[in-house]
């Protein structure tokens, strides 16, 4: 599940090809019309569905539709790479301890949207990221793996949430096969 550019659905894939992880990747659903990551998908042979969040009424009803979906392909594990859409319990409950997230922050520092921003304006030195199992309360839930990146003095949004996606696609694989074993 991812809504942007896809870079960390690409991580998975590479490290899927590169034999570090034993997974397929069956579906990408993605919920922005413009999401770059469709076009990985389509690069790495995987199907991509959108389902425009703007078409669904509540966020219980996207989440039926994901589930659906998710489901129609066989899926085991679902993977928010960057989904920046609220889950609800439609979707939680159908994949029990098996949705799993990636946030730009050590958590539990910086919930939210805007999780770098935040980073900055706090004025840490150390920021990171963490890939966690989905819980209701947001970016909350048991923590798989994290990675700590420092904060350099003129650092931007930009440049800092580059070091920090380094080290995601470092973590997030291995956090997925980490809670495959589980
Ligand atoms: C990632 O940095 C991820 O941590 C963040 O979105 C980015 C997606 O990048 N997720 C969140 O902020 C979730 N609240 P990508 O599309 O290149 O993988």
């Amino acid at each position: 599940m991812a809504s942007g550019s896809g870079t960390n659905f690409e991580a998975i894939a590479q490290a899927i090809a590169d034999h570090q992880l034993h997974a397929t990747i069956q579906v990408v659903i993605y919920n922005n019309p413009d999401a770059k990551v469709a076009a990985r998908a389509e690069r790495w042979g995987v199907p991509a569905v959108l389902l425009n969040h703007q078409n669904f009424a509540s966020r219980e009803d996207l989440d039926d539709a994901i589930v659906k979906t998710l489901q129609q392909h066989g899926v085991e594990w679902a993977i928010m790479a960057g989904w920046m859409r609220i889950v609800t319990s439609v979707l939680i409950d159908a994949f029990p301890d098996r949705v799993i997230n990636i946030h730009p922050s050590l958590l539990p520092s910086f919930k939210g949207a805007h999780a770098v921003e935040q980073t900055l304006k706090a004025g840490v030195k150390i920021a990171g990221c963490t890939v966690h199992l989905v819980r209701l309360e947001v970016d909350s839930g048991p923590i798989l793996m994290q990675a700590a990146v420092p904060v350099l003095p003129n650092d931007t949004v930009e440049t800092l949430q580059a070091r920090i996606q380094v080290q995601e696609h470092q973590i997030f694989p291995q956090a997925i096969a980490i809670a495959a074993q589980r």
